[in-house]
């Protein structure tokens, strides 16, 4: 048997640990692996390298992807995916693994549904926006280098007694702002499937400076469609009290993966390569539910929405 192994889409942390996982597993159940670089856009354009067990020693610790990764247009196009498994299929690969998010996996259907290659992908991105999963590959590691920057970002902000909105990654989903938010104590968390309501986040600014606070942290989702600076100037002219915006941007997508995503990333990729020995020949999501690892068929798991978790926002405004 063969398989190929691509990353696709924004790199998330323990994409590496995946990638080990996944080739150490098949080398060991004697299944050939091929690394395919650049996502989709190197498998079109034929970027496959013969994988052996130490083509994937010392990752399992860095962030990034030794396979790098990329958003590739031609693999959105019909012919995109053609001529991807005419490549697959002239190296004689009998399934894929994809480790990647929403958008990855959507592609990877398709080229299942069109081509019948199986396809097992693996959640790898920080936003944890999959519905399917309890966490994605990548997401404790952002969240918590969010709490490493918030610490920093809030001893500067107490000595000028100033207001900072922190926005963070996540698209649509406000999870990266939720968990930091409640992990750092933030005043506020502001995340996409809530109405915003300025006029309460103003509310918290005064009411802190009134009970003395040195600081007020606004924890704000990137899917929050107002503008981190046009809010800011909203508090400022409505509160007095100046306000900052800091975007931490791709910083997020970076950093040696936490020991909770490494082997988050180790169960799901042998879990993979599991369905796959045993000759599965449906794609499928794999993830976590409860602590177990689980998979779906592919298109059951797209269609899976991610609940807001509305407990944890409830929490986090009783304790701020
Ligand atoms: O999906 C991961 C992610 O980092 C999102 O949080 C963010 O909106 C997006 O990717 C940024 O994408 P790009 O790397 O293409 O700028």
């Amino acid at each position: 048997m063969k398989i190929g192994i691509l990353t696709s889409g924004g790199d998330s942390p323990g994409m590496n640990a995946a990638i080990r996982a996944a080739t150490r597993c098949s080398l060991y159940e004697g299944i050939q692996v091929y690394g395919i670089k650049r996502g989709f856009e190197g498998l079109i354009d034929g970027e496959l390298i013969d994988f052996n067990v130490s083509s994937v020693g010392d990752i399992l610790h860095r962030g990034g992807t030794i396979l790098e990764t990329a958003r590739s247009n031609t693999f959105m196009q019909v012919e995109g995916r053609a001529k991807a498994a005419m490549i697959l299929k002239s190296f004689g690969i009998d399934a894929l693994v994809v480790i990647g998010g929403d958008g990855s996996m959507r592609g990877a259907l398709a080229l299942s549904n069109e081509h019948g290659i199986p396809v097992m992908c693996l959640p790898g991105t920080i936003d944890n926006d999959l519905g399917y999963t309890d966490y994605t590959i990548g997401f404790e590691t952002a969240v918590n280098t969010v709490v490493d920057c918030v610490s920093k970002i809030r001893d500067t902000s107490s000595s000028h007694e100033r207001t900072t909105i922190i926005e963070v990654m996540g698209r649509n989903c406000g999870d990266i702002a939720l968990y930091s938010g409640l992990a750092c104590g933030a005043e506020s968390i502001l995340v996409p499937t809530d109405e915003l309501d300025v006029p309460a986040v103003c509310k918290k600014v005064i009411m802190g400076k009134n009970r003395g606070k040195k600081h007020n942290i606004i924890m704000k989702a990137e899917g929050v469609k107002m503008d981190s600076y046009e809010l800011a100037k909203q508090i400022a002219q409505t509160t007095g009290v100046e306000a900052k915006v800091v975007i931490l941007s791709y910083l997020q997508r970076g950093g040696s993966p936490t020991a909770s995503d490494r082997i988050l990333a180790s169960r799901t990729a042998a879990k993979a390569i599991d369905l796959i020995k045993s000759g599965c020949k449906e794609s499928k999501a794999i993830g976590v539910r409860g602590g177990e690892i689980v998979d779906y068929n592919l298109e059951e798991a797209l269609s899976m929405v991610k609940q807001p978790k509305k407990d944890y926002l409830d929490l986090a405004e009783v304790l701020s």
